[in-house]
Order: structure tokens, then C-alpha cells, then sequence
């Protein structure tokens, strides 16, 4: 990772910038993002020099929202979920993803958890498997086909 890109808390003062980042990233509509970005303190940034360039967030799934998909299979409310998780398309595959996930790895363990789960799009299984996630189950939220991954925290 180019030495010059930091990692940091989002900021009430980032917040604007991180809301543009994940809507280029098309990952949510803005109300949705900006819902999720609200909850300051569980998403962090990758800065080059001030510029967002990337971010990461946990949730806790307490609306149920993967329960119908996964079945008995879903882990229950207390687990930590990558939320929204992003890096600028000029920037990617430099490393700055694998070091967003760290930072949010790191965050959660103080937090107590055990394991980190991810539910994405199928695209994106090979990148979560290679970065440690074993592939749980496939499944559908809504629409749209989801693969639902899991990490040990060590
Ligand atoms: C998924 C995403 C966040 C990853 O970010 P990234 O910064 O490109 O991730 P990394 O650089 O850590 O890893 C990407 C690749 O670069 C490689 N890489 C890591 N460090 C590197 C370095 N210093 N130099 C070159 N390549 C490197 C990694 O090995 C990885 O390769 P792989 O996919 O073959 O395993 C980014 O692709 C993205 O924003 N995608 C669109 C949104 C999305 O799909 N988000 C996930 C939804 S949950």
C-alpha cells in the first residue's frame, strides 16, 4: 500500500465525501448509505493525503435482515457484519481493501467477536475466500443472489 494512504475513524467532517464514495461504488442509494453512515463510529477510512479513498463499516444485523436467506444457518443479532466496504476504482488493487479489512478485524475483535461475516454479491467470493472467509451458504435477499461468508478472528 502507497505509504502516503492512511487509515482512520470516519469523521462527522468525512462524512460527505464517504456517502460519494460508496454511491460511486453503486453499492446503496444515497438514503440507505447515508442511514448506515450515520453510525459514525463503525466505519473507517483510507485517506490520500485528505481525500476518501476507500471505507469499510460493521453492523450488527438486528433487523433480521440476512435471517430469511441463510435459514438455521443465520448466526443470530450479537455477530459483527461488513457493512458497506469500498475503495475508490483508481486505487484498487493496491492493497488499501485487504488493509480497510484489517483496521475493521482489529475494531471488532476489542469489541469481543469471534468471527467476521460477510454477505455479498457472487462476484465477490473469490476475494473473500482469498482473504481468509470460508463460503457458508448461497442465497437470496430479495432479488438479488448473495453468497454468506465467514471469518475466524484470531
Ligand atoms: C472489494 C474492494 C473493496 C477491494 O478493494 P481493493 O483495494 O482493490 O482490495 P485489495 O487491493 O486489498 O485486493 C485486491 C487485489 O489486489 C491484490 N493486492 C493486494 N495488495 C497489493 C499490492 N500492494 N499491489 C498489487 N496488488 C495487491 C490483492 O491480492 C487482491 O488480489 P486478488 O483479488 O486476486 O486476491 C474493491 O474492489 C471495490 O470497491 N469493489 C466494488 C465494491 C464492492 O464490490 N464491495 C464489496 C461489497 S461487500
Amino acid at each position: 500500500m502507497n505509504p502516503k494512504v492512511t487509515i482512520q475513524p470516519l469523521t462527522k467532517e468525512l462524512f460527505k465525501e464517504a456517502v460519494e464514495l460508496v454511491l460511486k461504488a453503486g453499492l446503496d442509494t444515497k438514503e440507505e448509505i447515508e442511514h448506515h453512515l450515520k453510525h459514525i463510529d463503525a466505519h473507517y477510512v483510507a485517506l490520500d493525503k485528505d481525500s476518501v479513498i476507500g471505507i469499510i463499516g460493521w453492523y450488527q444485523d438486528d433487523m433480521n435482515y440476512a435471517a430469511d436467506a441463510m435459514g438455521d444457518k443465520f448466526p443470530g443479532v450479537e455477530v459483527y457484519w461488513i457493512g458497506f466496504f469500498a475503495v475508490d476504482d483508481k486505487y484498487r488493487g493496491k492493497g488499501i481493501g485487504y488493509a480497510l479489512l484489517n483496521k475493521l478485524e482489529k475494531a471488532i475483535k476489542e469489541k469481543g467477536a469471534k468471527e467476521l461475516w460477510v454477505s455479498s454479491v457472487p462476484e465477490t467470493k473469490n476475494y473473500y475466500q482469498r482473504q481468509g472467509f470460508e463460503m457458508l451458504m448461497q442465497g437470496k435477499i430479495g432479488d438479488n443472489p448473495k453468497i454468506f461468508c465467514v471469518k475466524k478472528i484470531t
